[in-house]
Protein backbone atom coordinates (compact mmCIF):
# COMPACT_ATOMS: atom_id res chain seq x y z
CA UNK A 1 0.00 0.00 0.00
CA UNK A 2 1.21 3.22 -0.77
CA UNK A 3 0.98 6.49 1.82
CA UNK A 4 -2.43 7.35 2.04
CA UNK A 5 -3.30 11.06 0.99
CA UNK A 6 -4.46 13.61 3.51
CA UNK A 7 -8.30 13.16 2.99
CA UNK A 8 -8.15 9.18 2.76
CA UNK A 9 -10.37 7.23 5.61
CA UNK A 10 -9.17 5.42 9.03
CA UNK A 11 -11.24 3.38 9.91
CA UNK A 12 -10.79 2.55 13.65
CA UNK A 13 -12.59 -0.36 15.58
CA UNK A 14 -13.10 0.28 18.64
CA UNK A 15 -14.58 3.76 20.16
CA UNK A 16 -13.40 4.25 23.39
CA UNK A 17 -10.84 7.19 24.55
CA UNK A 18 -7.83 5.62 22.95
CA UNK A 19 -10.13 5.84 19.52
CA UNK A 20 -10.95 9.52 20.04
CA UNK A 21 -7.36 10.37 20.97
CA UNK A 22 -5.97 8.26 17.08
CA UNK A 23 -8.98 10.00 15.09
CA UNK A 24 -7.76 13.60 16.50
CA UNK A 25 -4.57 13.05 15.50
CA UNK A 26 -5.92 11.73 12.29
CA UNK A 27 -7.83 14.62 11.92
CA UNK A 28 -5.05 16.84 12.10
CA UNK A 29 -3.34 15.03 9.64
CA UNK A 30 -5.90 15.66 7.29
CA UNK A 31 -7.67 12.50 7.30
CA UNK A 32 -11.35 11.71 7.66
CA UNK A 33 -11.98 8.97 10.09
CA UNK A 34 -14.44 6.66 10.70
CA UNK A 35 -15.69 4.63 14.12
CA UNK A 36 -16.99 1.40 14.30
CA UNK A 37 -18.29 0.43 17.60
CA UNK A 38 -21.33 -1.09 19.07
CA UNK A 39 -22.35 1.53 21.27
CA UNK A 40 -24.70 4.27 20.78
CA UNK A 41 -22.07 7.88 20.43
CA UNK A 42 -19.24 6.10 22.44
CA UNK A 43 -16.14 9.06 23.10
CA UNK A 44 -14.41 8.25 19.77
CA UNK A 45 -17.22 8.77 17.46
CA UNK A 46 -18.00 12.29 18.96
CA UNK A 47 -14.66 13.63 17.31
CA UNK A 48 -15.09 11.59 14.23
CA UNK A 49 -16.47 12.10 10.53
CA UNK A 50 -18.95 9.13 10.70
CA UNK A 51 -20.06 6.37 13.32
CA UNK A 52 -20.78 2.83 12.00
CA UNK A 53 -22.93 1.06 15.10
CA UNK A 54 -22.62 -2.15 14.58
CA UNK A 55 -21.73 -5.33 16.77
CA UNK A 56 -18.54 -6.63 15.84
CA UNK A 57 -20.32 -9.56 14.13
CA UNK A 58 -22.90 -7.88 11.99
CA UNK A 59 -21.28 -8.59 8.78
CA UNK A 60 -23.35 -6.52 6.61
CA UNK A 61 -22.51 -3.15 8.45
CA UNK A 62 -18.66 -4.49 8.29
CA UNK A 63 -18.98 -4.76 4.99
CA UNK A 64 -20.26 -0.62 4.37
CA UNK A 65 -17.13 0.09 6.73
CA UNK A 66 -14.46 -1.72 5.27
CA UNK A 67 -15.77 -0.26 2.10
CA UNK A 68 -15.73 3.22 3.48
CA UNK A 69 -12.55 3.03 4.96
CA UNK A 70 -8.87 3.07 2.78
CA UNK A 71 -7.12 1.48 6.32
CA UNK A 72 -8.60 0.15 8.98
CA UNK A 73 -6.53 -0.10 12.57
CA UNK A 74 -8.25 -0.82 16.07
CA UNK A 75 -8.06 0.59 19.53
CA UNK A 76 -9.23 -2.12 21.74
CA UNK A 77 -7.41 -6.05 22.13
CA UNK A 78 -10.30 -7.32 22.57
CA UNK A 79 -11.79 -7.20 18.88
CA UNK A 80 -12.80 -10.50 18.04
CA UNK A 81 -10.17 -11.98 15.50
CA UNK A 82 -12.62 -13.18 12.97
CA UNK A 83 -13.85 -9.54 12.76
CA UNK A 84 -10.33 -8.76 11.83
CA UNK A 85 -9.81 -11.84 9.15
CA UNK A 86 -13.60 -10.78 7.87
CA UNK A 87 -12.61 -7.84 7.00
CA UNK A 88 -9.56 -8.82 5.71
CA UNK A 89 -11.09 -11.67 3.41
CA UNK A 90 -13.15 -8.60 1.80
CA UNK A 91 -9.70 -6.56 1.09
CA UNK A 92 -9.27 -4.20 3.38
CA UNK A 93 -6.01 -3.68 4.51
CA UNK A 94 -5.84 -3.51 8.59
CA UNK A 95 -2.90 -2.89 10.59
CA UNK A 96 -1.94 -4.11 13.05
CA UNK A 97 -2.56 -7.32 11.54
CA UNK A 98 -4.83 -10.10 13.58
CA UNK A 99 -1.26 -11.86 14.56
CA UNK A 100 -0.91 -8.95 17.20
CA UNK A 101 -4.22 -9.09 18.65
CA UNK A 102 -4.51 -12.66 18.51
CA UNK A 103 -1.23 -12.99 20.58
CA UNK A 104 -2.49 -10.17 22.80
CA UNK A 105 -5.38 -11.58 23.65
CA UNK A 106 -4.93 -14.43 26.00
CA UNK A 107 -2.27 -14.10 28.65
CA UNK A 108 -1.31 -17.66 28.44
CA UNK A 109 -1.02 -17.34 24.92
CA UNK A 110 1.03 -14.46 25.27
CA UNK A 111 3.50 -15.50 28.10
CA UNK A 112 4.52 -18.20 25.38
CA UNK A 113 4.84 -15.91 22.60
CA UNK A 114 7.07 -13.95 24.74
CA UNK A 115 9.15 -16.54 26.01
CA UNK A 116 9.62 -18.23 22.28
CA UNK A 117 11.21 -14.85 21.09
CA UNK A 118 13.49 -14.49 23.99
CA UNK A 119 11.54 -12.13 26.23
CA UNK A 120 11.70 -13.39 29.72
CA UNK A 121 8.79 -13.40 31.74
CA UNK A 122 7.91 -14.42 35.23
CA UNK A 123 7.40 -17.95 35.90
CA UNK A 124 3.26 -18.58 35.58
CA UNK A 125 1.07 -22.21 35.22
CA UNK A 126 -2.26 -22.45 32.90
CA UNK A 127 -5.03 -23.36 35.33
CA UNK A 128 -8.36 -25.03 34.23
CA UNK A 129 -9.61 -25.99 37.74
CA UNK A 130 -9.38 -26.09 41.52
CA UNK A 131 -6.74 -28.68 41.37
CA UNK A 132 -4.84 -27.65 38.42
CA UNK A 133 -4.59 -24.19 40.81
CA UNK A 134 -3.68 -25.92 43.99
CA UNK A 135 -0.47 -27.48 41.98
CA UNK A 136 0.33 -24.05 40.40
CA UNK A 137 0.79 -22.47 43.54
CA UNK A 138 3.01 -24.56 45.22
CA UNK A 139 4.68 -25.05 41.93
CA UNK A 140 5.38 -21.28 42.45
CA UNK A 141 6.33 -20.89 45.65
CA UNK A 142 2.77 -20.72 47.87
CA UNK A 143 1.92 -17.00 46.22
CA UNK A 144 0.43 -15.71 43.10
CA UNK A 145 -1.67 -13.91 41.15
CA UNK A 146 -4.55 -15.98 39.23
CA UNK A 147 -5.84 -13.78 36.07
CA UNK A 148 -7.99 -14.62 33.44
CA UNK A 149 -6.60 -15.69 30.06
CA UNK A 150 -8.91 -13.42 28.26
CA UNK A 151 -10.24 -10.00 28.51
CA UNK A 152 -9.10 -8.95 31.88
CA UNK A 153 -7.99 -4.85 32.20
CA UNK A 154 -7.38 -2.28 35.03
CA UNK A 155 -6.67 -5.72 37.23
CA UNK A 156 -10.03 -7.10 36.82
CA UNK A 157 -10.59 -10.73 36.38
CA UNK A 158 -7.26 -11.05 39.11
CA UNK A 159 -7.05 -12.50 42.69
CA UNK A 160 -3.90 -12.28 44.40
CA UNK A 161 -3.21 -15.73 46.49
CA UNK A 162 -1.33 -17.23 49.23
CA UNK A 163 -1.83 -21.35 49.96
CA UNK A 164 -4.06 -20.86 52.96
CA UNK A 165 -6.88 -18.54 50.83
CA UNK A 166 -10.00 -20.83 49.64
CA UNK A 167 -8.88 -21.84 46.51
CA UNK A 168 -12.39 -23.08 45.39
CA UNK A 169 -13.33 -19.29 46.02
CA UNK A 170 -10.53 -17.51 44.52
CA UNK A 171 -11.37 -19.73 41.26
CA UNK A 172 -15.25 -18.71 41.27
CA UNK A 173 -14.46 -15.13 41.67
CA UNK A 174 -12.78 -15.06 38.34
CA UNK A 175 -15.78 -16.77 37.03
CA UNK A 176 -14.69 -20.74 36.96
CA UNK A 177 -13.02 -19.62 33.39
CA UNK A 178 -9.30 -20.48 31.99
CA UNK A 179 -7.01 -18.98 33.82
CA UNK A 180 -3.13 -18.31 34.45
CA UNK A 181 -1.28 -18.55 37.81
CA UNK A 182 1.54 -15.98 37.59
CA UNK A 183 3.81 -16.18 40.49
CA UNK A 184 4.37 -12.59 42.07
CA UNK A 185 7.44 -10.74 40.60
CA UNK A 186 9.06 -8.53 43.45
CA UNK A 187 9.60 -5.71 41.30
CA UNK A 188 11.32 -2.46 41.98
CA UNK A 189 9.38 -0.44 39.85
CA UNK A 190 7.46 -0.96 36.74
CA UNK A 191 8.03 0.49 33.10
CA UNK A 192 6.74 0.32 29.88
CA UNK A 193 8.35 0.71 25.97
CA UNK A 194 5.62 2.34 23.93
CA UNK A 195 7.04 1.49 20.26
CA UNK A 196 5.84 2.14 16.89
CA UNK A 197 6.72 0.43 13.53
CA UNK A 198 5.78 1.02 10.24
CA UNK A 199 5.35 -0.70 7.16
CA UNK A 200 8.91 -1.08 5.96
CA UNK A 201 9.86 -2.26 9.26
CA UNK A 202 11.62 1.23 10.63
CA UNK A 203 11.10 1.06 14.30
CA UNK A 204 10.80 4.38 17.12
CA UNK A 205 10.63 3.65 20.83
CA UNK A 206 9.62 6.64 22.97
CA UNK A 207 11.89 7.29 26.27
CA UNK A 208 10.44 4.04 28.69
CA UNK A 209 8.14 5.73 31.41
CA UNK A 210 7.81 4.74 35.38
CA UNK A 211 4.39 3.38 35.56
CA UNK A 212 2.54 3.33 39.10
CA UNK A 213 -0.28 1.12 39.74
CA UNK A 214 -2.81 1.06 42.49
CA UNK A 215 -5.41 -1.75 42.52
CA UNK A 216 -4.12 -2.81 39.20
CA UNK A 217 -5.50 0.72 37.59
CA UNK A 218 -2.74 2.86 36.15
CA UNK A 219 -2.14 6.48 38.37
CA UNK A 220 0.63 8.15 36.91
CA UNK A 221 3.75 7.60 34.23
CA UNK A 222 6.54 9.42 34.64
CA UNK A 223 9.56 10.38 32.10
CA UNK A 224 12.72 9.51 32.44
CA UNK A 225 12.32 6.30 33.98
CA UNK A 226 15.48 7.37 36.39
CA UNK A 227 16.86 3.69 34.83
CA UNK A 228 20.62 3.90 33.70
CA UNK A 229 20.72 3.49 30.02
CA UNK A 230 22.17 0.11 29.84
CA UNK A 231 18.46 -1.14 31.34
CA UNK A 232 16.72 1.22 28.96
CA UNK A 233 18.85 0.17 25.88
CA UNK A 234 17.69 -3.44 26.87
CA UNK A 235 13.63 -2.45 27.32
CA UNK A 236 13.64 -1.24 24.43
CA UNK A 237 15.46 -4.27 22.42
CA UNK A 238 12.72 -6.25 23.78
CA UNK A 239 10.17 -3.46 22.43
CA UNK A 240 11.70 -3.98 19.32
CA UNK A 241 11.93 -7.60 19.18
CA UNK A 242 8.22 -8.15 19.77
CA UNK A 243 7.04 -5.11 17.04
CA UNK A 244 9.34 -7.14 14.82
CA UNK A 245 8.30 -11.14 15.79
CA UNK A 246 4.58 -9.99 15.45
CA UNK A 247 5.38 -7.69 12.06
CA UNK A 248 3.22 -5.14 13.84
CA UNK A 249 2.48 -2.13 12.00
CA UNK A 250 1.57 0.59 14.08
CA UNK A 251 2.34 1.79 17.76
CA UNK A 252 2.17 -1.34 20.77
CA UNK A 253 3.25 -1.24 24.42
CA UNK A 254 5.08 -3.52 26.30
CA UNK A 255 4.54 -3.43 30.28
CA UNK A 256 7.47 -4.87 31.92
CA UNK A 257 9.16 -5.75 35.44
CA UNK A 258 12.20 -3.72 37.01
CA UNK A 259 13.86 -5.74 39.65
CA UNK A 260 16.30 -4.75 42.46
CA UNK A 261 19.11 -6.28 40.47
CA UNK A 262 18.22 -4.71 37.04
CA UNK A 263 16.32 -7.53 35.63
CA UNK A 264 13.54 -7.25 33.24
CA UNK A 265 10.57 -9.30 32.81
CA UNK A 266 7.90 -8.62 30.38
CA UNK A 267 4.64 -8.46 32.16
CA UNK A 268 2.00 -7.96 29.27
CA UNK A 269 1.96 -6.24 25.91
CA UNK A 270 -1.01 -4.37 24.22
CA UNK A 271 -0.96 -4.47 20.09
CA UNK A 272 -2.40 -0.54 20.12
CA UNK A 273 -1.49 2.64 21.96
CA UNK A 274 -1.46 2.80 25.54
CA UNK A 275 -2.35 4.93 28.75
CA UNK A 276 1.23 4.83 29.84
CA UNK A 277 2.21 6.74 26.57
CA UNK A 278 -0.38 9.87 26.91
CA UNK A 279 2.24 11.92 27.79
CA UNK A 280 3.90 11.60 25.03
CA UNK A 281 1.70 14.00 22.81
CA UNK A 282 2.99 16.80 25.14
CA UNK A 283 6.49 15.76 25.85
CA UNK A 284 7.83 14.46 22.43
CA UNK A 285 8.43 15.71 18.87
CA UNK A 286 5.85 13.06 17.41
CA UNK A 287 2.81 11.89 20.33
CA UNK A 288 1.69 8.00 20.20
CA UNK A 289 -1.47 8.87 17.94
CA UNK A 290 -0.11 10.69 15.50
CA UNK A 291 2.58 7.78 15.21
CA UNK A 292 0.14 4.87 15.16
CA UNK A 293 -1.60 7.05 12.30
CA UNK A 294 1.12 7.89 10.60
CA UNK A 295 2.47 4.02 10.76
CA UNK A 296 -1.39 2.74 9.65
CA UNK A 297 -1.74 4.96 6.71
CA UNK A 298 2.05 4.17 5.41
CA UNK A 299 4.08 6.97 6.51
CA UNK A 300 7.34 7.37 7.95
CA UNK A 301 7.25 7.68 11.51
CA UNK A 302 8.07 11.05 13.30
CA UNK A 303 10.64 12.11 15.58
CA UNK A 304 10.25 10.69 18.93
CA UNK A 305 12.61 13.14 20.71
CA UNK A 306 11.50 13.67 24.21
CA UNK A 307 11.78 17.43 25.05
CA UNK A 308 10.65 17.73 28.24
CA UNK A 309 10.43 15.88 32.01
CA UNK A 310 6.78 15.18 32.28
CA UNK A 311 4.51 13.52 34.68
CA UNK A 312 0.96 11.85 33.50
CA UNK A 313 -1.61 11.64 35.92
CA UNK A 314 -4.55 9.80 35.02
CA UNK A 315 -8.35 11.03 35.96
CA UNK A 316 -10.06 8.02 37.48
CA UNK A 317 -14.46 8.55 38.35
CA UNK A 318 -15.38 11.87 40.07
CA UNK A 319 -11.57 13.07 40.00
CA UNK A 320 -12.20 14.50 35.80
CA UNK A 321 -15.37 16.27 37.17
CA UNK A 322 -13.01 19.22 38.94
CA UNK A 323 -12.34 22.41 37.08
CA UNK A 324 -9.76 22.10 34.85
CA UNK A 325 -7.77 25.23 36.24
CA UNK A 326 -7.70 23.22 39.47
CA UNK A 327 -4.95 21.26 38.08
CA UNK A 328 -2.17 24.29 37.66
CA UNK A 329 -1.67 26.84 35.02
CA UNK A 330 1.04 24.85 33.86
CA UNK A 331 -0.82 21.25 33.59
CA UNK A 332 -2.32 20.05 29.92
CA UNK A 333 -5.56 18.03 30.61
CA UNK A 334 -7.43 15.83 28.52
CA UNK A 335 -11.02 14.47 28.73
CA UNK A 336 -12.58 12.05 27.01
CA UNK A 337 -15.83 12.93 26.80
CA UNK A 338 -17.47 9.80 28.67
CA UNK A 339 -20.92 10.68 30.36
CA UNK A 340 -20.93 8.08 33.10
CA UNK A 341 -18.06 8.92 36.23
CA UNK A 342 -18.12 5.64 37.75
CA UNK A 343 -15.70 5.42 40.71
CA UNK A 344 -12.32 4.05 39.06
CA UNK A 345 -13.06 4.71 35.57
CA UNK A 346 -10.58 6.31 33.21
CA UNK A 347 -12.05 9.78 32.40
CA UNK A 348 -9.37 11.86 31.24
CA UNK A 349 -5.35 12.72 31.78
CA UNK A 350 -3.59 15.41 32.71
CA UNK A 351 0.28 16.04 31.77
CA UNK A 352 2.38 18.46 33.99
CA UNK A 353 5.88 19.28 31.99
CA UNK A 354 8.25 19.14 34.86
CA UNK A 355 11.35 20.70 33.02
CA UNK A 356 13.85 20.38 29.85
CA UNK A 357 14.80 17.01 28.45
N1 LIG B 1 2.82 -11.35 38.47
C1 LIG B 1 2.72 -10.16 39.05
N2 LIG B 1 3.53 -9.83 40.10
C2 LIG B 1 3.42 -8.62 40.71
N3 LIG B 1 2.55 -7.67 40.35
C3 LIG B 1 1.72 -7.91 39.31
C4 LIG B 1 1.77 -9.17 38.60
N4 LIG B 1 0.85 -9.15 37.64
C5 LIG B 1 0.26 -7.94 37.72
N5 LIG B 1 0.76 -7.20 38.71
C6 LIG B 1 0.35 -5.82 39.05
O1 LIG B 1 -0.99 -5.59 38.62
C7 LIG B 1 -1.01 -4.65 37.54
C8 LIG B 1 -2.10 -5.03 36.51
O2 LIG B 1 -1.84 -6.32 36.00
P1 LIG B 1 -1.79 -6.66 34.44
O3 LIG B 1 -1.38 -8.08 34.29
O4 LIG B 1 -0.95 -5.65 33.74
O5 LIG B 1 -3.30 -6.58 34.04
P2 LIG B 1 -4.19 -5.54 33.24
O6 LIG B 1 -4.50 -6.23 31.97
O7 LIG B 1 -5.37 -5.34 34.12
O8 LIG B 1 -3.34 -4.30 33.02
C9 LIG B 1 0.40 -4.64 36.99
O9 LIG B 1 0.72 -3.45 36.30
C10 LIG B 1 1.21 -4.83 38.29
O10 LIG B 1 1.28 -3.61 39.01
MG1 LIG C 1 -1.36 -4.14 32.38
Amino acid sequence: MSPLPAGSVIGILGGGQLGRMIGSAAARLGFDVHIYAPDDSPPAARVAALHWQGTYDDRDTLRQFAESCDVITYEFENIPVETVEFLVSLGATVRPSAKSLETSQDRLTEKRFLNEIGIETGAYEAVDTVSDLETALEALGARGILKTRREGYDGKGQVRLKTRDDLAAAFDAIGAVPAILEAFVPFEREISVVIARDADGNMAAFDPSMNDHSGGILRTSIAPSGLSDTIIAKAVSMGETLARETGHIGVLALELFVLEDGTLLANEFAPRVHNSGHWTPEGCLTGQFEQHVRAVAGWPLGPVTRVFDVEMQNLLGEEALAPPESFGADAVVTLYGKRDAKPGRKMGHVVRRTGRA
